[in-house]
């Protein structure tokens, strides 16, 4: 394998969440966009789940301005906690404590908001030397589809970086950045031999897009580094992972695993309500009443 990362375990994950989230305005202007709460947990907390279930407990958080919320839900509450130790009440002082305990958590401010790619590279001095995941709020990933710990399985056999990827709708691929592959001898694996930023459908390569899941070789920070503002004014991570794939000698392969199973993107008002529609109706404690009003609604209303 052709580079230092290959086979060293995977430990750290960083979450970008320093966007403005202009997309959610006015719900935006003083709350975090990932604090929005999907059912009853914030988007954030799905996410941080996901790492930790797939073995990374250190996480560190790239925020900014107003993001202060993000914190305090990662940290104990004493004076919530103390209320319902003194009411007895087990069950929610559990669901309290329970976002406190999933993971070390680290956090660094990016400042200006200056893209995805300018996000990551504010992680370099707490990731160092190693390979380490990188997971977007925005992208909730269903718990029941585990796609991270089958990345770190792929980073772990081929060495460099692995992002995820997703067979969408050509007309949507201008939505996102997209791939150019070959296949590998498994099936869900791919070698990516180039990558794209919202391409025009007619110049899509493929309809396989990258969705906000990535294991980056170390080495993605110095192309970063040297990587120029592109698609609105800001430093594209797609930018530099085509750097990456382009030439192997630089940071390992780039890989992609395609993810076949179920995603939201709930930084997209619609799919956001989808999304708790969604996972809603497959609650066992609110499913079965949430449906029957659900399908009343239905019947007539539409
Ligand atoms: P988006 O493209 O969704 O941007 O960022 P946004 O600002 O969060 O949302 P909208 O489009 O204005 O509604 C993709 C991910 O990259 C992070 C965001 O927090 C989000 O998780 N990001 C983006 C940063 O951390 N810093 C940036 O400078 C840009």
């Amino acid at each position: 394998m052709s580079n230092s990362a290959t086979s060293r375990p995977i430990r750290k994950a960083v979450i970008p969440a320093a966007g403005l989230g202009t997309r959610f305005l006015p719900a935006t202007k003083a709350t975090p966009k990932e604090m929005l709460p999907v059912v009853d947990k914030p988007a954030i907390q799905y996410v941080v789940e996901e790492a930790a279930g797939a073995g990374l407990s250190d996480v560190l958080m790239i925020t900014g301005r107003n993001k202060r919320a993000l914190e305090d839900h990662f940290d104990r509450n004493y004076e919530l906690e103390s209320a319902l130790t003194k009411k007895g009440d087990a069950d929610r002082l559990a669901r309290v404590q329970e976002s406190s305990d999933l993971a070390t958590m680290h956090y660094v401010r990016q400042g200006d908001p200056r893209g995805l790619g300018h996000a990551v590279l504010c992680a370099a001095p707490h990731v160092g030397d190693e390979a380490f995941a990188v997971l977007l709020g925005d992208d909730l990933i269903d718990p029941r589809d585990p796609l991270l710990a089958r990345m770190v399985e792929v980073q772990q056999t081929y060495g460099g970086s692995v992002v995820a990827l997703m067979e969408v709708d050509p007309e949507q691929i201008h939505l996102y950045g997209c791939a150019a592959v070959d296949a590998t001898a498994e099936g869900d694996v791919v070698r990516i031999n180039g990558l794209v930023e919202k391409p025009a459908t007619e110049d899509a390569p493929s309809n396989l897009a990258i969705i906000g899941r990535y294991v980056l070789d170390p080495a993605v920070f110095e192309v970063l580094r040297k990587t120029e503002p592109g698609r609105g004014g800001e430093i594209q991570l797609t930018d530099a992972l085509q750097t990456l794939a382009a030439d192997e000698a630089v940071g390992g392969p780039v890989h992609g695993v395609v993810f076949k199973g179920r995603r939201y993107d709930t930084g997209d008002r619609g799919d956001y309500l989808k999304a708790i529609v969604r996972l809603a109706a497959e609650r066992a404690d609110l499913g079965p009443d949430f449906k029957t009003w659900l399908r009343g609604y239905v019947a007539e209303e539409m």
